[in-house]
């Protein structure tokens, strides 16, 4: 039987990284996915011919069709699944868009859901299934309101899938980055360039959660300030962590506006 590894929203940042540290594991294929066919072909052509490019649009439902009968045909094991496509931006909520909100929850949650369901049909024990969730969703990200709701409900889709697959064998693991230098910060900056804290390239964050992931942790935290400030978020109030939230976020939206 093939052994596979699946990424989304592999033609850039945090995808691409993985693609290229899945290639390195013991799978006979790693699917990259994402829309953008002529980029996913140049990261295969980097990695080597273990790499296939999987052109598609998680938000069509007809995508996880395509994904599922390609499984079955192939008749493919997976090994490594790594929920990763997402989409957000800061932006107060009266200036969204309904497209682009119906998307993000189509990205964000939908296909993470959708997709958990049929890699975790199609694996074995010692299999691992890892979903990109964020920091945002931890608590209240008000002007991230829509993409920070989305990752609590990835967050915590995670940790229970954790909890049902666990004494099978099969490791679900939640990647829970900060800030991370790539396309979605400058989306979400709108091109400011606003002086963060704690940013993380995307191969710190892969290379950490790759570790974790062996180490059976249920989350993957790559910065230690980060772990930190979310183990002293239990002894302050939410108006407190959401008061020192609302510093960045007038810096990166107009709020007034
Ligand atoms: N950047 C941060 O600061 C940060 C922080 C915390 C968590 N995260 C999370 O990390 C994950 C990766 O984000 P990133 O920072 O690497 O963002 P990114 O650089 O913007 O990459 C997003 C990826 O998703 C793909 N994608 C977008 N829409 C898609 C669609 N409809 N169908 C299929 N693929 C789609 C994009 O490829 P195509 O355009 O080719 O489709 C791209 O490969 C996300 O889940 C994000 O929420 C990011």
């Amino acid at each position: 039987m093939k052994k596979i590894a699946i990424v989304t929203g592999a033609s850039g940042g945090l995808g691409e990284e993985f693609v290229k540290a899945l290639a390195k594991e013991e799978v006979d294929e790693v699917w990259a996915i994402a829309r953008r066919k002529e980029k996913l072909e140049e990261i295969a052509a980097l990695c080597g011919d273990k790499v296939i490019s999987f052109p598609l649009d998680l938000t069509k439902d007809e995508s996880y069709e395509a994904i599922e009968k390609r499984i079955i045909e192939e008749e493919a094991s997976i090994k490594w699944m790594v929920n990763n496509a997402g989409m957000g931006r800061s932006l107060c909520f009266k200036n969204e868009n309904v497209d682009y909100m119906k998307k993000s929850i189509d990205l964000n949650v939908k296909a993470v859901t959708i997709l958990s369901f049929i890699a975790l049909n199609h694996m074995e024990k010692g299999s691992y299934l890892l979903n990109v969730g964020s920091q945002a969703g931890w608590q209240p990200v008000p002007y991230e309101t829509t993409y920070a709701a989305t990752k609590a409900y990835v967050n915590n889709f995670t940790m229970n899938l954790y909890y049902e697959y666990k004494s099978k064998g099969i490791h679900v693991m939640l990647v829970s980055p900060y800030w991370i230098e790539d396309d979605m910060l400058r989306e979400m900056d709108h091109g400011k360039d606003v002086k963060l804290n704690m940013v993380s390239t995307t191969n710190e964050v892969v290379v950490y959660a790759m570790k974790a992931a062996k180490k059976k942790k249920m989350v993957a935290m790559n910065k230690r300030g980060v772990r930190t400030m979310n183990f002293a978020q239990r002894f302050v109030t939410t108006n407190y962590a959401v008061g020192t939230w609302l510093k960045t976020a007038k810096k990166l939206v107009d709020i007034d506006n």
